[in-house]
């Protein structure tokens, strides 16, 4: 598929149902969490609507004509001092990986994120997990997230010594941070 920049449409929660019927959306959106979550996606039924887009909770589309080349989640935990906005679900369709879709997503996530629940010098912190299986580590590494890490000298020496004797938890989940 050849996709340029300028054909993307960012369409955000409910907007979506302007450019495609429900069951449309409902069928192009559960194939994209088929990506992400496998078979789990495949057992559950996927449901678009006004009870998953509200005030802190919103899901943005990337549109080519009308097909969803990729999605991802942002909620709202209005926690002091910091408010975390928490992401989830990200995912750019296999046949238009590696084209610079993942990052715009991500901008348009953050950008949204930062309309929707930032200002008055109010920071967020952006927070997701990925699991180290998935091997995307390096992608939110260049999208300027950072691994929260216990920075307790006596744990950085523990880990420095485990890596050290090559040990690894097979499902180790990584938390990823970004203030914006
Ligand atoms: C991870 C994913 C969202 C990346 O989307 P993408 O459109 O392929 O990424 P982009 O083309 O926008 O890449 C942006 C940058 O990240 C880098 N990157 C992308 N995927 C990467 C990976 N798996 N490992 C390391 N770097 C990666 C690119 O090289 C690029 O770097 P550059 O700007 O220096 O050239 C996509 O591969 C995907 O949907 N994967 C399957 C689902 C998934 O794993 N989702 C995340 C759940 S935690």
């Amino acid at each position: 598929m050849e996709i340029k920049p300028q054909t993307i449409k960012v369409v955000v929660s409910e907007e979506i149902f302007d450019h495609m019927p429900k069951a449309e959306a409902e069928e192009q959106y559960k194939y994209l969490m088929s990506v992400l979550h496998g078979r789990t996606a495949t057992c559950r039924p996927v449901v678009l609507s006004t009870k998953r887009f509200c005030e802190s909770e919103h899901t943005i589309f990337l549109l080519h004509r009308n097909i969803i080349v990729g999605t991802g989640q942002i909620s709202l935990a209005d926690t002091f001092p910091t408010p975390h906005v928490y992401i989830n679900n990200i995912v750019i369709s296999p046949f238009v990986q590696k084209l610079g879709l993942g990052a715009r997503l991500m901008r348009e996530l953050s950008m949204l994120a930062v309309r929707k629940w930032g200002g008055d010098d109010r920071t967020l912190r952006l927070e997701l997990t990925n699991n180290p299986n998935k091997k995307n580590a390096g992608f939110y590494y260049v999208q300027g997230f950072r691994a929260r890490a216990d920075g307790r000298w006596p744990v950085l020496v523990l880990k420095q010594v485990l890596n050290f004797l090559g040990w690894k938890a097979e499902d180790e989940t990584v938390v990823w941070v970004k203030e914006v």
